[in-house]
């Protein structure tokens, strides 16, 4: 009887009615695993009361029941890069603050950058606080507005604590003094209480960078900022704009109740304002979403880089805001009918628009502005008249537009020609839009756990085929089947993949360093200031306290794809070029271009880990550098298991050769592998 000759691939493992049970379990798992991610970033609100109600106010053309607010994040002062960054911000504390005027401003942390020279290491430099509190005196800030900032994770690099002297926040911020960490500021105007809550997650002790990506709130945090939620509540606060400089997406929490709990809980809760992301690089610049507790969520772009800053205003119980860069005037924002897309159906009454006799619309230039026009849905333009400040209004009949989208277009003009032109949707009937699927990611997900997946999925498709493979060894060896090698690539890759299994003295320490990432330490070194600290995959203990693990997990995922994966693939030709070397007996040197060809992956891969290596020392000095399984050590490892298998003694390539018998025409060899003794005897 002729065997049935089976292609060399995955499925000479599984037989088919167990990789039929694979599939099926992977369909079922990946279902729950997309279920779970739409869910996440479902914008559908949960919210125990709609408190909706209250908030009915007839919207008409008085200049009440308003306010405006900038916000400005991610300023990074810094005495190394880009003086521009500082003159700017200048500019903004002088013709911006001056022009707008807003009732406040949130400076949303990382006010200073707090990078050494060579922008790898982190420390506090006291210039940099200097220059920033130098600036807010030189143009009198707190003498036209109320400046609310607070800390960023830069402003906490190398930080061991508050009381630190490292903390320069509590000295040169103008809130640092009063409020170290999370506080409220509250601003009454005619009847109308607003309440600013602005929350510190920093990690306390504050790492030097990078470990010092994501915040945390413990529990005497989440207790502080349960009591300003019940002290804003008590005080008859009409609204919240919640702020801090991490998106909740980056605050673990290891209190009781988590961030957006918490911000949920705060029926007044409009918004929660943030920065942090740098829209990340650009890929995200409208980094905004409706969180499930009914709050809107915003990132703003930062200073350092984009010079973004942000104006956000309340008209009568309507949130509405807009991002503007730098020195781009006129600015201006329609309030009523505002945005469709931030609607918030649980804080705002619909109502208000639909019952509202006035468009409404703020605006703002360098010079005085002669023209603020609108019109709707392409009708004529509109002239709007001037009520006070930045208020212009027109009147109009709502009712007109009652039901689905409609879109409203507003051209301002100051005396000196600069122009303003911006189109939106509104909508009366509370027709929503809804949030692209990036955003919702980036602001609704949990990026600790998305790292965690990342890392850890990673250790598990790279080690599990190669435990299959040694283990499927013998039974194969067992079943004396006849191995058929297709020639194509993958089936190659998982020929020679084989051979590596085969060879003990590589594989367990190829299978074994990346689960050691996943349990042992990284590294030992000066974490924060002179405290010496230790750092696993899971967490950072460090100064009697323990950070638990996030960032690390993306450390760890990158030093996998840029290491351990290119460096497994070249063990995995190193060897089969060795066997095939032994077996062909072929005593021939390589010419010098095959050599080169045989070491340049090795080199290239190597030299970028020790490039890696030199950053991390450069981040957290030497002494991490040579306590450091995790960079260094991984290179005298790599190093040892190169030249092991380079002179790889054939004793140890046996085992490989009972399942791998070549022909004598080497490039058969690549092909076919040999029927085993019973095929031939049928
Ligand atoms: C605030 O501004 C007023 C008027 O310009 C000025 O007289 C006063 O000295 C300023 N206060 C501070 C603290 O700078
Ligand atoms: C503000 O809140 C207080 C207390 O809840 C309430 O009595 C008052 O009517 C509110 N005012 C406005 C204008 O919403």
């Amino acid at each position: 009887m002729k065997p049935v000759s089976t292609t060399l691939n995955i499925q000479i493992i599984m037989k088919v009615p167990k990789s039929a049970l694979g599939a099926f379990v992977s369909v079922i798992l990946l279902s729950i695993f997309f279920a779970n991610i739409i869910n996440l970033i479902s914008t559908t609100l949960v919210h125990p009361k709609d408190h909706t109600k209250e908030r009915f106010f007839k919207i008409g053309d008085k200049f009440d029941n308003l306010i405006w607010i900038l916000q400005i994040t991610d300023i990074h002062v810094s005495i190394f890069q880009d003086p521009s960054r500082i003159t700017e911000f200048k500019e903004f504390c002088h013709y911006t603050i001056d022009r707008i005027r807003p009732s406040l401003v949130l400076a949303s942390g990382d006010l200073t950058d707090a990078k050494t020279k060579d922008a790898i290491g982190s420390q506090q430099h006291e210039p940099e606080w200097r220059h920033y509190r130098d600036i807010l005196k030189e143009y009198d800030i707190t003498n036209k507005t109320r400046w609310l900032d607070i800390r960023g994770n830069h402003d906490n690099f190398n930080v061991a604590d508050i009381k630190s002297k490292q903390n320069y926040f509590s000295n040169y911020s103008v809130q640092g003094k009063e409020h170290p960490r999370s506080y409220m500021i509250q601003l009454r105007k005619g009847k109308i209480l607003y309440s600013f809550i602005g929350v510190d997650a920093c990690l306390e002790p504050g790492p030097r960078r990078p470990f010092n990506f994501v915040g945390v709130i413990d529990e005497a945090e989440v207790q502080q900022i349960n009591k300003l939620i019940k002290k804003a509540g008590e005080s008859g606060s009409n609204y919240t704009i919640w702020f801090g400089h991490f998106p909740t997406s980056c605050i673990l929490s290891s209190g009781s109740e988590n961030i957006r709990d918490l911000i949920k809980k705060d029926k007044n809760g409009m918004v929660y304002v943030c920065g942090h992301l740098h829209t990340l690089g650009g890929l995200i610049p409208s980094m905004y979403s409706m969180q499930k507790g009914g709050f809107l969520e915003l990132e703003l772009g930062d200073w350092k880089d984009n010079r973004m800053y942000r104006l956000l205003t309340i008209d009568h119980g309507m949130f509405s805001f807009v991002d503007i860069p730098h020195r781009s005037w006129p600015v201006g924002v329609v309030t009523n009918p505002k945005h469709a897309l931030f609607l918030n159906p649980l804080k705002e009454n619909l109502e208000n628009i639909q019952q509202s006799t006035h468009i409404r619309v703020l605006a703002f230039s360098l010079a005085r502005i002669r023209t603020v026009r609108v019109r709707v849905d392409h009708e004529p333009w509109t002239d709007c008249k001037h009520i006070k400040g930045p208020l212009y209004v027109v009147s109009w009949d709502p009712q007109r537009y009652s039901s689905g989208l409609h879109q409203i277009e507003l051209f301002v003009k100051d005396i000196d020609g600069r122009e303003l032109y911006k189109s939106q949707p509104f909508s009366l009937d509370g027709t929503r839009l809804s949030f692209g699927v990036l955003p919702r990611i980036a602001l609704m997900s949990n990026a600790s756990d998305i790292f965690q997946g990342f890392f850890i999925s990673t250790v598990i498709i790279y080690s599990l085929p190669l435990f299959l493979l040694k283990y499927f060894h013998n039974s194969i060896l067992g079943n004396e089947k006849r191995l058929k090698a297709r020639d194509n690539c993958l089936n190659k890759w998982l020929k020679k993949l084989w051979v590596l299994t085969t060879v003990d003295r590589i594989f367990w320490p190829v299978i074994l360093y990346p689960i050691y990432l996943m349990i042992g330490p990284w590294s030992v070194g000066y974490i924060v200031e002179d405290h010496i600290g230790v750092i696993f995959a899971w967490g950072i203990f460090v100064n009697g306290a323990f950070l638990p693990g996030s960032f690390t997990y993306m450390y760890g995922f990158i030093q996998l794809v840029t290491f351990q994966l290119p460096f497994t693939l070249i063990m995995v030709n190193l060897i089969y070029y060795r066997f095939q070397q032994l077996s062909l007996k072929s005593g021939k040197k390589l010419k010098w271009k095959e050599s080169v060809w045989l070491h340049l992956p090795f080199s290239v891969v190597f030299t970028t880990q020790v490039i890696m290596a030199y950053l991390f020392w450069l981040a957290y000095g030497a002494l991490a550098f040579f306590l450091g399984p995790l960079r260094t050590w991984s290179l005298v490892l790599a190093s040892v298991l190169y030249f092991w298998a380079l002179h790889l003694p054939e004793n140890h390539l046996r085992k490989a050769t009972e399942v791998l018998l070549t022909e004598d025409d080497p490039s058969q060899a690549e092909v076919y592998l040999e029927p085993t003794k019973s095929e031939k005897n049928s």
